[in-house]
């Protein structure tokens, strides 16, 4: 196990109705005015929005107010975000939603801070100060309620990037597993892909004898493959969301990865999808990440097998190792499948004639780039090779 730090200061306020607390939390971490940002509508349509305001009322919070954050949220309303803030004298960011929300929250209070342009951030430069952030979950997916990470897209030539600084972790989220109830099961398929892949990018390591956070790894997939049916049979089904409500959190904020190196090309990949398509990057994920697996496996045969026998419950050929890896991706991607997601290009609407421009964009030049397996830019058009013919 490789030497490491773990830092997760976030307070997780989890349950039925913990909603209406959300005053009281933004008191706490010394907010007197909130910003309260919110996506496109669906926390104005189920009354959370009225819920959440209410509560900063009771507890004497003053409020400004942002809704219209897009998925793969832009730079533009970042922009916009940074002068509301400065014009009404916030002094808390409080994102109602999800990971498009939450990001931009979190661009939002570095960039109030900063007397640069924000984009900064996202070309390399540190965050040194942010304004403090707390949030109120409505999707379990992207895992930014948890994690110091935020992934903003600029909206002229649709450039996806992201930045990390522990400034940036919320102080609170609250994690009611009923706000999901009201997601569309394809939005539901797109957290669960996206859960299972920050474990994944993960799990394959190069670090031996890390076997606790091995173990926790495979718990969220196990957890994620019984639960996300579930829900997706059955909407209001609470416990089953409940379980993947919190999965989501254990999966990115850092405790599956620790003590270890990890992956993350498949997510580079798929960020250019998503850039360029504006597709789900869930949806994205489903169908890098078993393309991915499928170029890569034969780097460490048994680690695929381990996953195939463990978490999608393959026998094991002793005979033949190669046979089960592949067994393993293969039951992965029919999963992914079976819950709705694409799993080729031409299922999630992406072209095999833009793949020079994918690859060009993920902008790795002659360089190679993967914490498991390094790859070339050439190894990168392989596997967007693989992902448009991909079939169960
Ligand atoms: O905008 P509204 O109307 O709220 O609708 C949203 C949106 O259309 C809808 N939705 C959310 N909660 C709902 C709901 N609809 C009905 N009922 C609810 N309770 O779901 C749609 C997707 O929302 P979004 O916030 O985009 O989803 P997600 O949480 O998957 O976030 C995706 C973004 O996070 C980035 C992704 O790249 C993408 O831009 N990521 C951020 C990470 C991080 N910060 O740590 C890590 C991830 O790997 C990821 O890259
Ligand atoms: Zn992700």
């Amino acid at each position: 196990m490789d030497n490491f730090n773990f830092y997760s200061p976030t307070e997780f306020v989890f349950g039925r109705d913990r909603e209406n607390e959300a005053g009281e939390y933004v008191k706490k971490y010394g907010g007197s005015k909130a910003l309260v940002l919110y996506g496109g509508g669906s926390a104005v349509r189920s009354g959370l929005l009225d819920r959440v305001k209410a509560s900063l009322a009771k507890s004497g919070i003053g409020t400004a107010e942002l809704g219209g954050v897009q998925p793969n949220p832009r730079d533009t309303l970042v922009y916009k975000g940074i002068e509301l803030c400065r014009a009404e004298g916030v002094d808390f960011i409080l994102a109602v939603g999800g990971g498009s929300v939450i990001d931009t929250a979190k661009a939002i209070a570095a960039g109030v801070c900063y007397d640069g342009d924000f984009w900064d951030f996202y070309c390399g430069k540190r965050v040194e100060r942010a304004l403090p952030l707390g949030v109120v979950l409505t999707i379990a997916a992207a895992g930014s309620e948890g994690s110091g990470d935020s992934v903003i897209t600029k909206e002229e030539g649709m450039l996806k990037r992201g930045t990390g600084a522990d400034v940036l972790r919320s102080r609170f989220s609250i994690l009611d597993p009923a706000l999901t109830q009201t997601l569309p099961a394809y939005q539901t398929a797109c957290g669960a892909t996206d859960i299972m892949a920050h474990v994944f990018e993960r799990y394959f390591t190069n670090t031996r004898e890390v076997e606790i956070t091995d173990r926790l790894c495979e718990a969220v997939l196990i957890t994620m493959v019984k639960e996300t049916p579930r829900v997706i049979a059955d909407p209001n089904n609470y416990e089953a969301r409940a379980n993947i409500m919190w999965a989501g959190m254990v999966a990115h904020n850092g405790i599956v990865g620790v003590g270890r190196s990890q992956d993350w090309n498949s997510h580079g990949i798929e960020h250019e999808l998503s850039a360029l398509y504006d597709c789900a990057h869930g949806a994205g994920l489903a169908v890098i990440m078993p393309s991915w697996m499928e170029y890569v496996y034969k780097h460490d045969v048994m680690r695929f097998c381990r996953m195939a026998t463990r978490v999608f419950g393959c026998q094991m050929n002793y005979e033949d190792p190669e046979a089960t890896a592949l067994e393993g991706i293969s039951r992965f991607r029919s999963f992914l499948h079976s819950i709705g997601m694409p799993i080729n290009f031409a299922e999630l609407g992406a072209r095999e004639e833009d793949i020079p421009k994918l690859v060009e964009k993920f902008g790795i030049g002659d360089g190679k780039t993967g914490g498991f397996v390094s790859l070339s830019a050439e190894d990168i058009t392989a596997i967007y090779r693989i992902a448009v013919n991909a079939k169960i």
